[in-house]
């Protein structure tokens, strides 16, 4: 069976691309390998996280690996918060602190136009190979929903009357943008050429 570390001691990351991948492979965590230091996400695009993290464990652990990062890009605010989503009100900032930020800053735009990005680097033997999975939508006037995390209920994807927030998780989980780089990933590793 094939064996890879996903760069990530997220449980609900790992459960997610476990249940999609099966008994296909074995998919191991930082931990599960002993990489118990945080690894430095510095780098100023979505790419440039997703590849640093990958190599990161490849080089200093001699393991095939995967490594994901992900953004929401708005496009009234030129793409931002894009790479600095996870902290863009501050560095000891909580989710809602960032919905309120990109509130304000969209108070004056008719534009509400977003998309989610995740991008996935996996490095096999040395070489990298990148995967990318978008959703289209748009930045809600208000919070809808209590479910999901990070900007989930302000974000509605085209084509659907309800925020990320209020989808039940299988429903989110089938259009997300993870889940379309975990597809692609996925069918990569299943029939390489
Ligand atoms: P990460 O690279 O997966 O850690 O994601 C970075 C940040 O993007 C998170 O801290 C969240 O704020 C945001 N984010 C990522 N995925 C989602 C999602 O599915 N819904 C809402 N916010 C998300």
């Amino acid at each position: 069976m094939i064996q890879l570390v996903f760069a990530t001691n997220n449980k609900h990351k790992l459960a997610e691309i476990r249940d999609i991948t099966g008994k296909r492979f074995d998919i191991l965590s930082l931990s599960d390998i002993g990489c118990l230091e945080e690894i430095p996400e510095n780098e100023p695009t979505i790419e440039g996280n997703a590849s640093s993290k990958a190599w990161y464990v490849y080089n200093r652990y001699g393991r095939d690996c995967f490594a994901d990062d992900t953004g929401l890009e708005i496009e009234a605010l030129d793409g931002r918060p894009g790479v600095k989503s996870a902290r863009y009100a501050g560095e000891d900032c909580i989710s809602e602190n960032n919905i309120q930020k990109i509130l304000h800053e969209l108070e004056e735009h008719v534009n509400r136009k977003a998309r989610f990005k995740t991008v996935i680097s996996l490095v096999i033997n040395g070489k990298e190979t990148r995967f990318e999975g978008i959703v289209d939508g748009h930045i809600l006037l208000e919070k809808k929903g209590a479910g999901g995390f990070g900007y989930d209920p302000v974000f509605q994807p085209q084509g659907y009357a309800q925020s990320f927030a209020e989808m039940p998780p299988s429903e989110k989980n089938k259009i997300s943008h993870r889940s379309r780089a975990i597809v692609k990933l996925i069918d990569f590793l299943m029939h390489p050429e």
